[in-house]
């Protein structure tokens, strides 16, 4: 037995922020971040909006593409680095919204990575038995942890959610190779320092800042390129087939130069590759989902086809997984 992704479903807030918008607000220009990122826009949330409550749309979406009912799902996951609250999870509140009463809920943290991680978890729990329907979401509200003082970050993030309704299916189906690793040793490219048990809510903590999240960009780059390669030799050589045999590639939208430098490594280059973090910036965990549910609106993919997803973030953590859709 294995897992398949069964249904999906993405929604982001109404409300765009361009690079002409952030012009006003830091010392950057359109010029500079489309030509090191390829971003142009990014959707960005009310103040104090619940990040469950775009799940929800996200994941109701993900249910009706799958005729599932939420009294069916027996896990919900949600891949998030911004929570409703620091307790409880945010897939609680999200189970409370959606009325799955039968589902267990717990978020993973795992930044940029906590979709394919919960995809992960998903696949495990339905191949040991113990589940036979999962909800899994990647869902983030960045724009309330970013410092809109660091041009070097606030550019790059954004808000949305995208979810996947995950179902048991035959082994040669679905999920066909899932690879993940972390690096805890370089936790301080991507981090944000509190509050927390090490920095504490303090007078301290507000005035410098250390709400906010920091990042070593051109350090992260390099690490970024070369582990997602790594990851994606691993999952297509381990069910073997090359990257030929692909009919798309779904990395994590943090940059278009990294897209560029790993699918031109990896040879997959063109139409085989989506890319749409020029309307929605980085948006994490929520990245991958939001991107696979809009590549299948677009008809980028039929059933059968094989589609390699490839995450990165802060952990580090990242992983890859190949899916037969
Ligand atoms: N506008 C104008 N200039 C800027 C801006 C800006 N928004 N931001 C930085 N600059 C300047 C810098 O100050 C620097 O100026 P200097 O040369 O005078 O010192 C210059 O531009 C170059 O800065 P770099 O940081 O070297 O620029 P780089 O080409 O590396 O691009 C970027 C920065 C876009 C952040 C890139 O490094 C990147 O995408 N990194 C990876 C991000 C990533 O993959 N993150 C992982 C997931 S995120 C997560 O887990 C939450």
């Amino acid at each position: 037995m294995g897992s398949k992704i069964v249904g999906l479903g993405m929604h982001a807030p109404h409300k765009k922020r361009s690079n002409y918008d952030l012009e006003k607000i830091v010392d950057t220009t359109d010029g500079w971040i489309v030509e090191r990122t390829g971003i142009k826009n990014r959707r960005v949330s009310e103040p104090g909006a619940a990040n469950s409550d775009m799940a929800l749309v996200a994941s109701q979406k993900a249910l009706a593409d799958a005729g599932v009912r939420a009294e069916e799902l027996d896990i919900i996951l949600v891949g998030t680095a911004s929570p409703d609250m620091v307790l409880p999870s945010t897939a609680c509140f999200l189970q409370a919204k959606l009325g799955a009463s039968n589902a267990w809920a717990m978020d993973v943290v795992a930044a940029c990575s906590g979709f394919l991680y919960s995809l992960s978890v998903a696949d495990s729990q339905i191949r040991a038995g113990r589940a036979k329907k999962a909800l899994v979401v990647g869902s983030e509200i960045l724009s309330a942890l970013l410092d809109y003082t660091d041009r070097s970050t606030c550019i790059l993030f954004g808000d949305g959610a995208g979810a996947a309704v995950v179902a048991e299916c035959d082994n040669n189906e679905g999920l066909l190779a899932c690879h993940l690793q972390s690096d805890g040793n370089l936790w301080d490219l991507i981090h944000i320092p509190g509050p927390g048990t090490i920095n504490p809510l303090t007078p301290d903590l507000i005035s410098n800042r250390m709400m906010y999240l920091r990042m070593a960009g051109n350090e992260t780059f390099k690490h970024a390129v070369t582990k997602m390669c790594d990851v994606c030799h691993k999952v297509v050589a381990e069910a073997g087939y090359s990257f030929d045999d692909l009919a798309l590639f779904v990395p994590h939208q943090a940059n278009e130069r990294i897209i560029s430098a790993i699918g031109k490594r990896l040879g997959i280059t063109g139409d085989r590759v989506f890319i749409n973090l020029d309307q929605y910036g980085n948006t994490s965990a929520a990245s991958i989902p939001l991107a696979l549910a809009e590549a299948k609106i677009q008809g980028r993919f039929r059933s059968g086809d094989l589609v390699l997803l490839v995450a990165f973030g802060s952990g580090l953590t990242w992983g890859a997984a190949l899916l037969r859709m």
